[in-house]
């Protein structure tokens, strides 16, 4: 069967934007024969609500929960213990194991990258996850992949991908190695082109679903999230309210007002057909509606008005988008 075609998740900010749950949504809602991850590890935390229940996975692709075949792709770089540890979490809670695979090109991080990590990229906020040194090494052409890993043989994916296809984001916009602001970013490719990595011609995609909060947050250090935002009592509101808390590091998100010169550049370079714009029920609760547009704090006296002001203007500046969705915290969209 060939590939019918292919809709991409990806995130518009800086991570963090709730595209497990978008992910969740686009597989309940619609069928795909393959959830694939084209970038990243474990550096990634995707927090999935099944029936209810909150799960969580740093690496393994969200289609796992709705037993959709789950596939990390050749870009993605594979802890193996960490891998091991997230398929035994699932098997205990029930879940298809056997769906999940790994690309054969996939890089392996290793102890010493770990190490490396929590030497050298201190001052970068890193996840000490060894993401810098295991493209590092991959891109210099001495890694290790994951067909060199006896461990891993019975996980290696065959490489063709059929059917309909969705393909998960891991991080942001503003966190990709070109895009960001380097250093202080990731060292994969975050947006929806990456993909294309996975083994498909651009031409088969479909829809490209963007994910941003409706306020900005960044979990690790970068010099346009100062720490003085930690001290103004309104933003540090939104952080409790909100529970900014990053999923992989336990760190404290540092918060901004939604930056939307920034959502419109990376929405219309990721070339979004719709956007998802969550959390707006933390604004609601409380009580202040507030972004940055052509470096002007504006204030609005209500969500549906800043709602009505964030449509119109990424609706006359981004081409690409047909609709824009705002939702809340918890489960469904
Ligand atoms: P690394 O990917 O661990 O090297 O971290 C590089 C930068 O990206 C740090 O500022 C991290 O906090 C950030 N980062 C990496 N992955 C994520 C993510 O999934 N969500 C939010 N920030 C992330
Ligand atoms: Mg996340």
């Amino acid at each position: 069967m060939p590939i019918s075609k292919v809709d991409i998740c990806c995130g518009l900010n800086w991570g963090d934007e709730a595209k497990g749950k978008l992910v969740a949504h686009l597989v309940k809602n619609n069928h795909y024969d393959y959830v694939c991850r084209w970038a990243g590890g474990n550096n990634a935390g995707h927090t999935i609500y099944v029936d209810g229940k909150k799960y969580k996975t740093h690496l393994i692709p969200s289609g796992i929960f709705y037993n959709v075949k789950s596939i990390i792709g050749h870009d993605c770089v594979v802890n193996p213990e960490s891998f091991m540890g997230e398929l035994d979490y699932l098997r205990e809670h029930g879940f298809d194991t056997s769906l999940i695979k790994i690309s054969p090109k996939a890089h392996i991080v290793t102890e010493s990258h770990i190490n490396e990590d929590k030497e050298k990229y201190k001052d970068q906020g890193t996840t000490s996850n060894g993401i810098a040194p295991c493209y590092k090494d991959k891109y210099g052409r001495k890694g290790l992949r994951a067909e060199n890993v006896d461990s891993l043989k019975d996980y290696l994916w065959n490489e063709v991908l059929d059917g309909n296809v969705l393909c998960e984001g891991a991080q942001g916009f503003w966190l990709d190695i070109n895009y960001g602001n380097y250093p202080y970013v990731t060292s994969s490719t975050t947006l929806p082109y990456g993909a294309c990595c996975l083994g498909f011609p651009p031409q088969k995609i479909n829809r490209i679903y963007g994910a941003s909060k409706i306020y900005d947050t960044r979990s690790g250090t970068d010099p346009l999230f100062p720490e003085s935002l930690l001290k103004d009592p309104e933003l540090m509101s939104i952080v409790k309210t909100g529970g900014e808390i990053g999923t992989t590091t336990g760190r404290i998100r540092k918060t901004n007002w939604l930056n939307l010169d920034k959502l419109i550049i990376a929405s219309q370079i990721s070339g979004v057909t719709d956007i998802i714009i969550s959390k707006i029920d933390v604004l609601e609760k409380v009580g202040l509606y507030k972004l940055y547009h052509k470096n002007n704090l504006i204030c609005f006296k209500n969500l549906k008005e800043m709602q009505t002001y964030i449509s119109n203007t990424i609706s006359g500046t981004c081409t690409f988008v047909s609709s824009i969705t705002y939702s809340g915290q918890v489960e469904g969209i």
